[in-house]
């Protein structure tokens, strides 16, 4: 049994495509979705119909990330300071790109969930942990340790961080699956985790695959991304050619520079000069 781990797509459908392709060609029988299925990349959309295709094909499970949750905190309450901006201007415009329906299929995912089969460990999934979609599991950490000791099955795969790795303490094993769309561990293909079922245990390989990524930035220049998120958008792009979290490390430098000048500054409206300036101390633009 061959089962496909896949985490953090970030409407990258060009990598989901590529990803089924390769699934469909090497005969994988199921695939464990964890989270963050939309926004940073366009037309969401096109990533939700490619899930609904997997869904059609293989068994499938799915699990919300906190992409999700924003946009189901969203559409239960709009926040003021959602807008066209480097902060919010990406998840506003996948928030509109998105219609009811998938909103509501999202609502249905839990946080967590068990995936079992017959005689083969049991295995829990989750996007960041079992318990909170924004917590960052490491390697031989503390909190990993404590999330292996609480699930006590024997695998539990995570997502989030966008890095892969592979963590063993005594007969457990904690999985980061690695993100299919915006991988940051220094290089650009799309990546997905598989499980291999080999004398009832599941041994891990990390895939890394090609796809069009240049197609993906002809789409930020098409679906009007750009001028709705941004640096934030400019910085995705960037990421995807450098396998580097510059997005991240655009909103952390924005976020200490607007501090230092105004340490009473609300750090979801961070006006957008020092998000310019952040993006060109660190090359973005
Ligand atoms: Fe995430």
């Amino acid at each position: 049994m061959k089962l496909a781990c896949v985490g953090d797509i970030h409407s990258n459908y060009k990598a989901l495509e590529a990803c089924l392709e390769f699934l469909d060609a090497n005969r994988y029988d199921g695939i464990l979705f964890l989270g963050d299925y939309v926004s940073d990349c366009p037309y969401p959309r096109k990533t939700i119909e490619l899930l609904k295709q997997a869904e059609s094909r293989y068994p499938v499970w799915f699990i919300k990330g906190n992409r999700e949750a924003y946009l189901l905190d969203y559409h239960h309450k709009p926040h003021a300071y959602w807008r066209n901006s480097s902060h919010s201007g990406s998840l506003l415009y996948t928030y509109e790109n998105l219609r009811q329906s998938d909103l509501e299929w999202f609502s249905t995912f839990p946080i967590s969930r068990a995936v079992h089969f017959d005689r083969a460990p049991d295995i829990v999934i989750c996007h960041g942990s079992p318990a909170a979609l924004r917590e960052n599991l490491f390697p031989d950490s503390a909190l990993s340790d404590y999330w292996l000791k609480t699930v006590r099955t024997d695998y539990l795969i995570c997502a989030h961080t966008h890095k892969p790795f592979e963590y063993v303490k005594g007969d457990q094993h904690l999985i980061n699956c690695g993100s299919l769309g915006l991988p940051v561990n220094g290089q650009t293909q799309a990546q997905f985790t598989t499980l291999d079922l080999v004398h009832g245990h599941w041994q891990r390989t990390l895939v890394s695959i090609d796809y069009d990524i240049a197609g993906i930035l002809k789409d930020f220049e098409t679906s009007g991304l750009h001028e709705r998120a941004s640096v934030w958008s400019m910085a995705v792009t960037k990421l995807l050619t450098s396998g580097r979290n510059y997005p991240l490390d655009c909103l952390h430098l924005a976020e200490k520079m607007a501090l230092r000048d105004n340490p009473e500054t609300d750090l979801r409206t961070i006006p957008e000069r020092y998000w310019y300036q952040a993006a060109r101390l660190l090359g973005v633009i």
